[in-house]
């Protein structure tokens, strides 16, 4: 397969595979199940220490510690090595002396991993101790576990203070766990920091489009949460607001309810058109940053610019002209659900496996979705009117659709919402458009910009949890529930064939191989969890039925036969 490369394309095939390894021994991945009441059991505390402590924490005086590493070695490129992936001998130093310093502090605290950072690389004790301090207090609050006490507490009727909703390496201020959250104050978000991470992003995924189709997207349908732009104090929303080319602007009361036009000159780029599928979640928490949205697409929409550069004001206009479709029909970009309703429903519909075409899943999502949240050219509120086909002409023009991610807890085959989500929105669009979308995600869990494809992304996922045995051994610690964890991974990894036919059959035999080949893990699968196991094997071959992977004869006989013999299975006795 290799001998007809050149030396050239060698190195540069060498260089990818070292980039995707890279990325795979970096990924933060959870390795258990959280127990209520029990402190972490992180093997994998000082990784968790490092992420935190790569990032610049202003509100507490803190820097990034790599950041911190750089200028101390007078490495002046940082950014730009940061944000590129290929290997440089510079981040290398500056990673292997942070996870150095960050190893000291786990075995031997602040004073002496501040002194060595010091001697080690010139970084001044007084700029690193406040990075430090902050890991003393992540440290601890990991060591430590109030929530039972918190239950009681509450039971008794006593006040629990809350503390703020996020993952804990984007705010580690999260910890202790065992209290209520509270959220954000809509008027805030986004944030200027979530602004400016939002521009890069936005930057990095029209430069793939570009790369990729060869063009900017003309539409672009982006899924945003609620809990998530909690997270990130509205990553998702700055990065709508950034394709469209506008910034929020506060009033005199510094709430974000007013829209600046970012100048072509200054965007050097057109503006996209860009449909928003909202959950409900986001629906109910942000009502004043779904009017700033609806507000940011009416007044790009009335720009006084070349259709070239404005594909919404393109888009309007061409449905007002050609089929005489009022302005207030033909800009409607901010989609729900009904009022009271939540979610798309395409999660349950594949878990059961009662769908006969996959077009089904796209409509079911935009039966779900289908309402208009708006305010009309005479200033009255639509909140959550039915909009089927304006939902589906603006999804009819989109070529590609986009989420952020906020947390490396959980990601698209953690949990069934994202492909309910973003492949139930993708599918939609590939039926309304004749054409399938280029599907991407980023994260906002590392320093730098990463735009995956989704397929790129199901196989990190792949590799990094369902086939990989920290995560898997993780996971069976937890006996039954953790069986039922992995049949999760592979039934939500299932949902990407069924919505976006995104999974690259290897990962479906690597499944087989990993759990239901070999022997021995079967039997403990079995003794575990009989039911779960039964599932995952009923997937297996549901993959294979509806064409999503087409392995030889003998390994679909090997599943019928586990299937049959499971099906037989008598009840364990507990
Ligand atoms: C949300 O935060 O909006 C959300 C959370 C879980 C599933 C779907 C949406
Ligand atoms: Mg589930």
């Amino acid at each position: 397969m290799t001998s007809k490369l050149n030396s050239l394309e060698r190195d540069a095939r060498v260089m990818r595979l070292y980039e995707q390894l890279v990325e795979i021994e970096q990924r933060l991945i959870p390795t258990g199940l959280h127990v209520f009441g029990r402190a972490a059991e992180l093997q994998e505390k000082a990784d968790l220490l490092r992420m935190v402590a790569s990032f610049d924490r202003p509100e507490q005086g803190a820097r990034a510690l790599p950041k911190l590493v750089a200028e101390a070695l007078r490495v002046e490129n940082y950014e730009e090595l940061l944000q590129d992936s290929s290997p440089s001998e510079a981040k290398e130093v500056i990673d292997a002396t942070v996870n150095r310093a960050v190893q000291k502090f786990c075995e031997h605290g602040v004073d002496a991993a501040a002194g060595w950072l010091n001697s080690e690389a010139g970084v001044d004790r007084e700029k690193s101790l406040p990075t430090f301090l902050i890991l003393t207090k992540v440290a601890e609050q990991l060591d430590s576990n109030t929530e039972l006490d918190s239950l009681l507490r509450s039971l008794r009727g006593e006040y629990i203070k809350p503390g703020p909703g996020a993952d804990i390496v984007q705010n580690p201020m999260v910890l202790p766990t065992g209290r209520n959250t509270h959220a954000v104050n809509p008027y805030s978000v986004p944030s200027q920091l979530a602004f400016a991470r939002a521009r890069q992003t936005a930057t990095a995924l029209l430069n793939r489009c570009l790369e990729e189709q060869g063009h900017y997207p003309r539409a672009m349908a982006l899924v945003l949460w609620g809990l998530d732009n909690i997270k990130t104090q509205g990553d998702g929303v700055a990065q709508a607001l950034w394709l469209l080319g506008v910034r929020p602007v506060r009033d005199a009361l510094n709430r974000a309810t007013e829209i600046e036009v970012i100048p072509l000159e200054e965007l050097q780029r057109p503006r996209i058109d860009v449909v928003m599928t909202v959950s409900g979640i986001f629906r109910d928490l942000f009502a004043p940053t779904m009017a700033l949205l609806d507000k940011a697409v009416r007044r790009v929409a009335v720009l006084d610019e070349p259709f070239a550069m404005n594909y919404l004001r393109r888009n309007v206009q061409e449905k007002i002209a050609a089929e005489a479709w009022s302005f207030d029909n033909a800009v409607t970009r901010v989609f729900s659900n009904a009022p009271g309703n939540y979610g798309s429903n395409v999660n349950f519909m594949v878990m059961d496996s009662q769908w006969e075409t996959e077009e089904t899943l796209g409509d079911l999502f935009v039966t779900r979705k289908c309402f208009a949240y708006t305010r009309d050219t005479r200033g009255r509120s639509v909140e959550g009117r039915e909009a089927r086909h304006l939902m589906d002409d603006a999804l009819s023009r989109v070529e590609a659709t986009y989420q952020n991610i906020d947390s490396f807890e959980i990601g698209i085959t953690d949990v069934d919402h994202y492909f309910e989500y973003l492949g139930g929105v993708s599918k939609a669009v590939e039926t309304r458009s004749k054409s399938r979308p280029a599907i991407y995600l980023s994260d906002s869990l590392s320093p730098q910009v990463k735009i995956r494809s989704l397929q790129e992304t199901v196989r990190l996922e792949t590799r990094t949890k369902t086939l990989n045995p920290k995560w898997y051994e993780g996971m069976l610690k937890h006996g039954f529930r953790g069986v039922a964890e992995i049949e999760n991974h592979v039934a939500n990894t299932f949902g990407w064939s069924a919505t976006a036919d995104a999974v690259d059959p290897w990962i479906y035999t690597e499944i087989s191989k990993t759990f239901l080949l070999d022997p021995i893990m079967f039997q403990r699968l079995l003794e575990l969890n009989p039911h779960s196991l039964r599932s995952l094997v009923k997937r297996l071959l549901e993959a294979n039925e509806r064409g999503y992977w087409n392995p030889d004869e003998a390994l679909l006989e090997t599943l019928r036969e586990s299937l049959d013999n499971l099906e037989h299975q008598p009840e364990p006795i507990a």
